[in-house]
């Protein structure tokens, strides 16, 4: 007992194992969790008996995984400006359209859907413009998308890729963060972007112009979509600081930060 006791001293992950059926052991050890929301822990717990690794527990929980995609979406808060959460439970009406929509300088554009809300379209010529110092060169190439263009690009990918292969790269109408106006694809929409240097160059300094990788890899439970190197959001300077310093999406940080 006593060998036990002392293995196990400040090693949460092996506690957990030992005492799995112990209740009161897991509500501890939950609790411990940075990103433990008290208002989930019946979730968490019910959750723990399909999945045994606290993290997970969590952070799935908090997103909202313990049902399946686009089951129970609930009408988006838009009123949270930057910070609007769009994802395949929180989703926009289908007439929702940005009223500060602006058209991208031509300087730093290649696609037919060149606008983005006012903020975030200034953020990002500033940003293209700076990178050019780097001899980076960033293009929109498909920023803010209608409720009906987005079902028409769905549709045809359904079509031409099948059910799988679309769910995992193209949200359904409504669900789409192209139409909050606050994200955009650069350059390219091949999975061969992640190897360019305009990608490791947004990497390294997207975070402070306010835009995040929206879908990284790794994180496709949680986001819900497969790792899109070329999507980025807009979310301000401030969050997008944290989401990089703690490696989150921004579904974990909505979950953790907004909707506590
Ligand atoms: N490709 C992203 C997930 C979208 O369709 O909004
Ligand atoms: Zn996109």
């Amino acid at each position: 007992m006593l060998f036990i006791i002392i293995l196990c001293f400040g090693c949460n992950k092996y506690k957990y194992t030992i005492n799995y059926y112990d209740r009161e052991n897991l509500i501890n050890i939950l609790k411990d969790n940075k990103y433990y929301l008290e208002k989930n822990i019946d979730k968490y717990l019910s959750y723990s008996i399909l999945n045994n690794n606290i993290d997970n527990i969590v952070r799935e929980v908090n997103v909202g995984l313990y049902r399946d995609y686009y089951i129970n979406i609930n009408e988006t808060d838009t009123s949270l400006d930057n910070i609007v959460l769009v994802n395949k439970y929180n989703c926009l009406k289908s007439d929702y359209i940005p009223d500060d929509l602006e058209e991208i300088s031509n300087l730093y554009n290649l696609g037919q859907h060149n606008m983005l809300r006012k903020e975030a379209k200034n953020m990002f010529e500033i940003m293209a413009n700076d990178a050019l110092n780097d001899n980076i060169k960033l293009f929109n190439i498909s920023a803010f998308r209608n409720y009906n263009y987005q079902e028409y690009i769905y549709n045809y990918n359904i079509m031409h890729k099948g059910f799988e292969l679309t769910e995992k790269y193209v949200a359904r109408a409504g669900c789409s963060e192209h139409q909050s106006g606050l994200s955009l694809d650069i350059n390219s929409v091949n999975n061969s972007f992640k190897d360019t240097n305009e990608y490791k160059w947004l990497i390294n300094n997207s975070y402070k112009y306010g835009f995040i990788l929206r879908y990284p890899k790794e994180k496709e439970r949680i986001t819900g979509f497969s790792f899109e190197p070329w999507h980025f959001r807009y979310v301000g300077k401030e969050v997008a600081l944290i989401i990089k310093d703690e490696n989150i999406t921004f579904d974990e940080y909505y979950a953790y930060y907004i909707n506590n």
